[in-house]
């Protein structure tokens, strides 16, 4: 099949330093990313969840997580508005009574039909899972799938690393949400955060880089493939802002220092290490949804040594962090993002943005993507 580009090849030409990123508005393909938490589908559960463009169906039997896409390849309708189940183990159309194995996405019976010529022969494509720290990690490829552990940043699967979070959908693409996590001016947003007092935390105005190379790639043969910017190695941070020499605002020095050590890595996950506090690091992806929306998957992680830390970190999650951190500091975020997509669904953004020195992280990230993805999702792949 030929691969219709997503943008026009004039645009991709203006960007030449990260043509594949400009593409990748649906996502990069071949690649895990999480989907819901553990917690979300229960045992004999069906939910549906929209995916780099694609529509799934996912559901739990004997504890353990199956996909398929939720189109029925009869007449095309979602299974998921009503999803049937007459037998452990498959899922039956609601319309015509096509059933289909959930482990292999073979139709294996048609209840209205039993003798049709098609059992056996036709197919709904099915998605690797694996669950991990709480979360359902699929597959969205069909390659042989590479180790969960590169397409995670580092530390996310260590075994004392006690993962908590939420999910919620935000109007705009994936990319804007990665690089508003990854972009170190934009702090400017939280000035006001009820976190900065809230944790007393040292929150500059900006930073202004001292050096051209402020990064370290991570792009080694194996492994997860990132990017760190070495903010407290090469910037200084500003607390006193100006306006014609004369000051009119002021950062915030506070006694807990964090964020000190910021990365992003593909598929598209910032860490930030510690955030929002010295004991903790929060680990945050952007799921592409489609192309004008992505799932916001926002978690802290704390390392633990004893198990009875768990349950006082649940307990810190639930009445402290969620509300002062991942809602109350990262709805600045969310507001960002759902004001850039005006600009950004143009592809033409890519070109006309005017970035600034402090952006160089973005163009290094941007660059770094387009390097080492494997594969750009397209509406091909939807069919
Ligand atoms: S549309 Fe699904 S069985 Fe007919
Ligand atoms: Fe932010």
């Amino acid at each position: 099949m030929s691969e219709r580009t997503l943008v026009d090849p004039e645009i991709l030409e203006k960007c030449s330093l990260y043509p594949d990123y400009v593409e990748a508005k649906l996502g990069f393909r071949n690649h895990w990313y999480p989907s819901l938490f553990s917690h979300e589908l229960e045992e004999g559960e069906f939910k549906a969840h929209e995916i780099l463009g694609d529509r799934l169906l996912l559901t739990r039997v004997d504890g353990k997580v199956y996909a398929v896409r939720d189109r029925c390849p009869h007449r095309g309708v979602p299974f998921s508005r009503r999803p049937e189940c007459f037998k452990k183990g498959t899922l039956t159309c609601w319309y015509h009574a096509f059933t289909f194995k959930l482990s292999t996405g073979m139709l294996c019976d048609i209840i209205t039909n039993p003798k049709s010529n098609l059992i056996g022969k036709v197919q709904i494509p099915t998605y690797k899972v694996e669950e991990a720290k709480g979360i359902i990690f699929i597959f969205m490829g069909d390659i042989d799938p590479p180790d969960l552990a590169d397409d995670v940043p580092p530390g996310f699967l260590d075994e004392n690393m006690v993962i908590r979070g939420v999910r919620q959908e935000v109007g705009s693409n994936w990319r804007i949400g990665c690089e508003n996590g990854f972009d170190s001016t934009h702090v400017f947003i939280h000035k006001d955060s009820i976190l900065v007092e809230g944790n007393d935390i040292t929150l500059p105005l900006g930073f202004v880089p001292t050096s051209r190379d402020t990064f370290k790639v991570v792009d080694g043969p194996t492994g997860p493939k990132g990017v760190y910017d070495l903010l407290a190695e090469h910037c200084i941070p500003i607390f006193e802002g100006k306006i014609e020499g004369e000051t009119v605002l002021q950062g915030h020095m506070g006694s807990n220092r964090v964020a000190y050590d910021i990365s992003i890595w593909l598929p598209g996950v910032l860490r930030v290490d510690p955030w929002p506090d010295p004991s903790l690091t929060q680990f945050e992806w952007y799921v592409p949804i489609d192309e004008s929306r992505h799932f916001y998957i926002q978690t802290l992680g704390r390392s633990i040594n004893v198990p009875e830390d768990e349950a006082i970190f649940d307990e810190e999650f639930e009445n402290k962090w969620k509300d002062l951190a991942l809602a109350g500091f990262n709805d600045d975020d969310i507001w960002a993002r759902e004001a850039q997509q005006e600009f950004y669904k143009h592809d033409e953004a890519w070109y006309k943005e005017q970035l600034f020195e402090p952006d160089r992280n973005i163009s290094k990230w941007r660059q770094l993507a387009s390097r080492h993805h494997r594969g750009i999702q397209r509406y091909e792949n939807l069919f």
